[in-house]
């Protein structure tokens, strides 16, 4: 497997603020709204991996720990568990900055996932396969 490197010491592959919207009708955060962004982070952290498409085909051990607040700053925080063919599975984890004292910062969830690579015709292909070569696709070239 390769590197294992995309974790905290490259700082958190998502960052959001709570807001009313996102909350349940008990007013604390809805838990769907952090799997949302559980599943963003992952993907963020699966393609700093390798930059294929990828598709979220399960998610594992999510484990909410404390209620998060409207205002809270999240951080998800995602690490590379595990290289497959197709498939890369990413340990991710949320911890809230509480917005009446943002000296509290506390583990909410964390999840594991897994993403399998795919080319144009959603069929998976090898992670380690360089993608510009994968199917003989290239890449989109940026402006
Ligand atoms: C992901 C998808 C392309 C896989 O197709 P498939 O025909 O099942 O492919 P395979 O059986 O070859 O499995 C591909 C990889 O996924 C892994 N995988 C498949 N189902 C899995 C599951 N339930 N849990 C964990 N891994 C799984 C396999 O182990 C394999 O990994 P590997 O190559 O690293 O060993 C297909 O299931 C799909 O398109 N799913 C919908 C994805 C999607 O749209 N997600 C967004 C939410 S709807």
């Amino acid at each position: 497997m390769g590197s294992t490197s995309v974790n905290r010491e490259m700082g958190p592959a998502l960052r959001v603020v709570m807001m009313p919207r996102d909350t349940n009708p008990q007013g604390t955060i809805f838990g769907g709204i952090l799997l949302s962004y559980i599943d963003q982070a992952g993907a963020v952290a699966a393609r700093e991996y390798q930059p294929h498409r990828f598709v979220t085909v399960a998610m594992d051990k999510v484990e909410f720990k404390q209620p998060v607040f409207v205002g809270d700053l999240l951080s998800f925080y995602g690490r590379v568990m595990k290289v497959g063919r197709t498939s890369v599975t990413i340990h991710v984890s949320v911890e809230a900055q509480r917005f009446t004292d943002p000296r509290e910062v506390v583990p909410v969830t964390e999840a594991e996932l897994v993403y399998v690579a795919v080319n144009k015709r959603h069929e998976p292909v090898p992670v380690e396969t360089p993608p510009e070569t994968v199917g003989g696709e290239a890449l989109p070239k940026a402006d």
